[in-house]
């Protein structure tokens, strides 16, 4: 059993697909361990990417994800942070293959709909990163 952290980016929260995302987990093996909705400061934005910091696009990455409210949710199961990865699809929608929620609900490569983590060693650091132990049930 693997813990990862997901992320309902601002563009798909605005256009109304939290349910039909969370549905792919679900109908994949995928639990919902922990979710909560929020509204992320530029502090916290800026922190959860703080990786990033560097890259040319690190300052309309914080705006975009500071821009309106996200849900972030803890996925468990089998092998959660490859599983999720695969659902998610490329980084880019153009690139993610068909069937994937980047695919299905995304428009370029900053709104993308959804963020996982790439890693388990991240995917703790993310969970953390949101979550207190007792958040997750
Ligand atoms: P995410 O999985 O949340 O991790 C970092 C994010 O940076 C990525 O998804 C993209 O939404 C965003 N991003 C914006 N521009 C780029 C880029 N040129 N290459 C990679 N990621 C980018």
């Amino acid at each position: 059993m693997e813990q990862t952290l997901s992320i309902i980016k601002p563009d798909a929260v605005a256009k109304g697909f939290i349910g039909k995302i969370i549905d792919r987990f679900e109908s994949n093996g995928l639990r919902i361990a922990g979710m909560k909705k929020l509204h992320l400061s530029t502090k916290q934005a800026e922190d959860f990417y703080a990786v990033h910091k560097d890259r040319p696009f690190y300052a309309d990455l914080v705006k975009f994800m500071s821009s309106g409210p996200v849900v972030v949710m803890v996925l468990e199961g089998e092998n959660a942070v490859l599983k999720n990865r695969e659902l998610m699809g490329a980084t880019n929608p153009k690139e993610a293959d068909k069937g994937t929620i980047r695919a299905d609900f995304a428009q370029s490569i900053e709104a993308n709909a959804v963020h996982g983590s790439d890693s388990l060693e991240n995917a703790k650091n993310e969970v953390a990163f949101f979550f207190d132990g007792h958040e997750i049930l």
